[in-house]
């Protein structure tokens, strides 16, 4: 009979669950969920070896473990730090933790563009959710920001250099998913960036994945780029007959059109199934796919705010009681909305 493993007891803001052992905080915190999950810029579950670059999912570690009670003196990046048992954690109620993770904001914005309104990632930027809940007013840089001409890595994919947050997801999906990589973060401190080696187009089947997972826009899918807001699409879970992928994918659609083609992913925008570069970028036609119905977007995003999953039905539901809180103006925005993304 096997040995039963024995879990370990961690607390993170006053809540508690079980964890096996070599657990990381950060996971531990994704096992309870809600609120108290600390946000992770450059850590992605299905990559080995990500997290510890950026030190957005900072917290504080009031007790180090039963057996030794000390809290950790600094504060400690979630996704790169293990549980130990009797561990208790501090993040939303910690102070310490939210001072230095707006500091985190802080650095991660002090080069970055003022480019929301033509980018396309805004609307689904991890960045700006960040900069959102912790970021300043005001920049305190004196000097002029680093400043890169955008490239294009291929006939797929756009690099807004100017954007990237060296998080490194895109070089660990170059390394796992595809047999040779040929891009890397060239030289060091304030002269790091993302480069192509010798310019060579980025050209592996699987290479679109790195789209995906960039938590900004510094990584654009050129079939898309300004085609449309992304909160003015309609995300639908679509599936298609491929040999090289699962084939599962989502469609974001204006009316009858595939603006774009992404991988699924989970409420952390984590990929689920990493699709090719041919469902990605080749098959932007209805014929292609079977569309499965409209996709619950999970994580908090403006994404869902326009309601595409059939706002009517959806108050046709609510009870007497929720709907009387509803005013006639907020139904009326709503359904103009809906006539202006199928139109
Ligand atoms: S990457 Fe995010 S924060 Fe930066 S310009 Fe684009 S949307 Fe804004
Ligand atoms: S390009 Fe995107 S995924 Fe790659 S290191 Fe920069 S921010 Fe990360
Ligand atoms: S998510 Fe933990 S250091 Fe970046």
């Amino acid at each position: 009979m096997s040995e039963e493993i024995k879990k370990f007891k961690i607390t993170i803001d006053g809540q508690t669950t079980e964890v096996l052992p070599g657990t990381s905080i950060l996971e531990a915190a994704r096992q309870i969920g809600g609120k108290l999950v600390p946000p992770a810029m450059c850590y992605y579950k299905p990559l080995e070896q990500s997290g510890g670059r950026c030190r957005s999912c900072l917290v504080e570690v009031s007790k180090g473990s039963e057996a030794d009670p000390r809290p950790m003196p600094k504060l400690v990046a979630s996704c790169r730090t293990g549980v130990m048992d009797g561990m208790e954690v501090k993040n939303l109620t910690s102070e310490k933790a939210q001072e230095g993770r707006k500091a985190v904001t802080e650095f991660l914005l002090l080069n970055h563009p003022l480019d929301c309104p033509v980018c396309d990632q805004a609307g689904e930027c991890h960045l700006q959710d960040l900069a959102y809940e912790h970021g300043s007013e005001n920049s305190r840089l004196d000097f002029q920001k680093n400043t890169f001409e955008a490239d294009d890595l291929g006939p797929y994919i756009k690099l807004n250099m100017n954007r990237c947050i060296l998080c490194a997801r895109c070089v660990l999906v170059a390394n796992q998913l595809t047999e040779k990589r040929e891009h890397g973060i060239l030289f060091r401190g304030d002269h790091a960036e993302i480069s192509t080696n010798l310019n060579k187009v980025l050209d592996h089947d699987f290479v679109g994945n790195v789209i995906d997972v960039c938590p900004v826009g510094a990584l654009t899918d050129r079939t898309a780029r300004f085609s449309s807001r992304v909160w003015f699409t309609n995300p639908m879970d679509a599936h298609c007959t491929c040999e090289k992928c699962s084939g599962k994918a989502v469609l974001w659609m204006k009316g009858e059109e595939i603006v774009r083609v992404t991988a699924r992913k989970d409420q952390y925008d984590e990929v689920q199934d990493w699709i090719c570069n041919d469902c990605r970028f080749e098959k932007k036609d209805t014929k292609f796919w079977t569309i499965e119905g409209p996709r619950n977007i999970d994580r908090h995003s403006v994404i869902s705010l326009n309601h595409y999953e059939k706002p009517k039905e959806y108050f046709r539901q609510l009870d007497n009681q929720d709907a009387k809180e509803i005013s006639e103006k907020d139904v009326k925005n709503i359904e103009n909305l809906n006539n202006e993304i199928s139109n």
